[in-house]
């Protein structure tokens, strides 16, 4: 009754049908869609802090969360001294209640130092005093820092457009191992694009053993006619339990989207070639990955990054941009 319809790299591809045909399809696409939206807002559901943070993951969240709004206040050009005393007091007692502990406890920490010292005027919580005390080295460079003009233009590419029009999606790579270090330096450089709140929950989980390459990208059907080829996968993740409530519930494929494409500049910068692959799968797929590579159920998958070596030459796809106008709309008129 429901013929197999033709698949082309992985993908089917629509034929005319008719009839019930059509219907059963129809009905069928309907239910994929809204069991793929059900899998995902309950793994958003069990994982996000939503009414009360629950992991450490989402305390951990709250903190760097609460230290960017105390130095998002000072950094204002009308930085008013006083102002934070509910986040400051939060942020101590999750420092107190055990927080410090961590990576984002230091930053928390840091940030709560400064945050007192702007506000040495002000009388503070006594929570916050208790914070204030702990004998805890905290990171460097917290609270707020100037940027000039000049050293922006120092240290910025010459011609970013030339640049990322010299970006193509490869599918043909040199033989060899990557090295490490350039991989290294470009997640360093993913790790500077900006994340909601400084929350900063994405991962990239790197594989560049061919044999371990073969058993990630074996899951991705975008990538079966070159994933021989890769030098390294990637797979990107956001941690679901460092969004807080329902109208963050996109933000993990905002704050992935950002991850990935700063990822896929700096392994360009690094002289190596990329090839994006879709995470568009089903809650079975999905599944399967997960379970290949031992993912934590409250890591999201946003997309996978092949990686590997430029040959000297390589045919890629034109992919040519749509006139520039698609993409801007300068100053359209407003309603009314
Ligand atoms: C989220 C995302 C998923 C993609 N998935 C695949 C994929 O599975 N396989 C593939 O060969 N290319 C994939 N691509 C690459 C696109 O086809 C490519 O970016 C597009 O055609 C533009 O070409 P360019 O990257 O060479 O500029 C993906 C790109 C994006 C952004």
């Amino acid at each position: 009754m429901t013929a197999e319809r033709p698949r082309e790299a992985g993908r089917a591809v629509a034929a005319s049908e008719q009839g019930l045909t059509r219907l059963v399809r129809g009905v069928r696409a309907e239910a994929d869609f809204w069991r793929g939206i059900v899998y995902d807002a309950l793994r958003f559901r069990r994982h996000a802090w939503l009414q009360r943070v629950r992991s450490d993951a989402s305390r951990e969240a709250r903190m760097l969360a609460d230290a960017h709004f105390l130095e998002y206040g000072m950094a204002l050009r009308e930085a008013r001294p006083g102002f934070g005393l509910a986040r400051a007091a939060r942020l101590a007692g999750d420092l107190l209640d055990g927080g410090v502990q961590g990576a984002a406890g230091g930053i928390g920490l840091a940030t709560l130092r400064a945050w007192a010292a702007f506000n040495a005027a002000t009388g503070m919580p006594a929570v916050v005093e208790r914070a204030l005390a702990l004998a805890v080295p905290a990171c460097d460079g917290a609270g707020t820092e100037t940027v000039t003009a000049g050293e922006i233009r120092r240290v910025a590419p010459a011609d970013f457009l030339a640049f990322a029009r010299s970006r193509h999606s490869l599918r043909q790579f040199a033989r060899g191992p990557v090295p490490e270090a350039a991989i290294r330096r470009a997640v360093a450089a993913a790790q500077e694009a900006p994340s909601s709140c400084n929350r900063q929950t994405c991962t990239a989980h790197v594989w560049t053993d061919p044999a371990l390459i073969d058993r990630v990208r074996r899951h991705q059907a975008g990538n079966r006619t070159f994933g021989h080829e890769l030098g390294g996968i990637a797979v990107i993740t956001s941690d679901l339990r460092h969004w807080e409530h329902a109208g963050e519930r996109y933000q993990p494929w905002v704050d992935g989207g950002l991850f990935a494409m700063t990822l896929c500049y700096a392994l360009h910068a690094e002289g190596l070639g990329t090839c994006f692959l879709n995470w568009s799968v089903t809650p079975e797929v999905d599944r399967a990955l997960r379970a290949e590579i031992g993912l934590d159920d409250g890591q999201l998958v946003i997309v996978l990054l092949g990686f590997g070596l430029m040959p000297d030459r390589a045919t890629v796809c034109a992919s040519p941009r749509l006139p520039a106008e698609t993409a801007l709309r300068l100053n359209p008129p407003l309603a009314g």
